[in-house]
């Protein structure tokens, strides 16, 4: 019989300190309506000096272990997205694995901004698939504080700090889609022709570029709209569903606007759509993970739920997954 991935735990992590649209508003040409009206956003977690990517993605994938009643001599494998890396290498998923006292199996990054928990998930799906290992902890964990640029009020307003996880476990495909728990199908894309509407320019041991985050706001949502609704599409199409078939929508969050549009684009009312980006703003590859653990956590996402998830971050990369949790 073959395998399916399950999610067997979820967690994450938010650093302690909290800014408010209004603190930001005290240094920048900004308003606390301004950004509410235009992408949700009244507050975003920001990385103190030890809130590390490392230490972050560790603290959400202890949560994930714990939740899932596993210890770290059940991870076979570690995947970490990240677009916010510790350092260029060794990768942030190894020392995460240090920190977490896994001493076998492997570990690597993944680099597709915030589709990388999509791509993450993806990966790791395939790999328990293939029998190439049993235990997975995909891990997204972002410090985008880091490559912002203070002073650009046009994006240092929209992302936030954080980590997120899951511990995905091989079971037995019962064969039943109508039953069958865990990821039931993931749908990845890139167009590299996009690549200069959202970007980083600069790149580790660039001295004369540290980097930080570019975007074409209006043109990057212009393409949200119309890839991600093609990609949830996909997403049931695949599985046979019609609209309003799926229980919850857990969604990037990058915004309030584009996440409604998906909402209603599945035929889901608001309350079935998982928000975070209030509270979180845009934490990128640990946005979908960071909302997952809050819906499982607070109970609303219960076990044999539908969950669409969906994402679209700088390259392009866009994607979505169907999981029955
Ligand atoms: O996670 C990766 C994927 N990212 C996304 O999906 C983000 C997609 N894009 C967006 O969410 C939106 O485009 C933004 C939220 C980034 C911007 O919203 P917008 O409604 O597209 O605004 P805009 O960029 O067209 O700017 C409108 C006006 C401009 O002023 P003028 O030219 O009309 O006078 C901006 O200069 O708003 C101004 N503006 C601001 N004003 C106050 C831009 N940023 C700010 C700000 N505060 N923080």
């Amino acid at each position: 019989m073959s395998k399916r991935a399950i999610l067997a735990g979820i967690g994450g992590y938010l650093p302690n300190l909290i800014v408010t649209n209004d603190e930001l508003a005290r240094s920048l040409d900004t308003s606390d309506a301004w950004i509410q009206e235009r992408t949700g956003i009244r507050q975003r977690h920001v990385a103190g000096e030890g809130e590390t990517a490392a230490f972050m993605g560790a603290r959400a994938a202890e949560a994930a272990l714990r939740d899932a009643g596993a210890g770290p001599g059940e991870v076979d494998a570690i995947i970490l997205a990240t677009s916010t890396p510790d350092q260029a290498f060794p990768a942030t998923a190894l020392r995460v694995q240090a920190a977490l006292g896994v001493t076998r199996g492997f570990a690597f990054d993944l680099a597709a901004a915030c589709s990388g928990f999509i791509y993450a998930l993806a990966v790791a799906e395939g790999m328990i698939r293939a029998g190439q290992a049993r235990g997975v902890l995909v891990i997204g964990s972002e410090v985008y504080s880091r490559i912002l640029d203070w002073q650009d009020r046009g994006t240092c307003v929209l992302f936030g700090d954080g980590a997120g996880a899951v511990f995905l476990h091989a079971a037995r495909d019962s064969g039943d889609p109508a039953t069958a728990r865990g990821v039931l199908s993931t749908h990845l894309h890139a167009d590299g022709r996009h690549g200069d509407i959202l970007y980083v320019d600069g790149a580790v041991g660039r001295h004369d570029l540290p980097g930080t985050l570019k975007m074409n706001g209006p043109a990057v949502f212009r393409q949200a709209v119309t890839l991600l609704a093609a990609a949830v599409e996909e997403a049931l199409a695949a599985n046979g569903l019609e609209r309003g078939a799926v229980d919850w929508l857990v969604p990037h969050q990058a915004n309030l606007r584009i996440i409604e549009a998906m909402g209603k684009k599945l035929g889901l009312p608001p309350e079935r759509v998982v928000v975070t980006i209030d509270r979180h703003a845009n934490t990128s590859a640990a946005s979908i993970p960071l909302a997952l653990a809050e819906a499982v956590g607070d109970g609303r996402i219960r076990r044999g739920d539908l969950v669409l998830m969906e994402a679209l971050g700088g390259g392009l990369t866009w994607g979505s997954a169907l999981v029955r949790l």
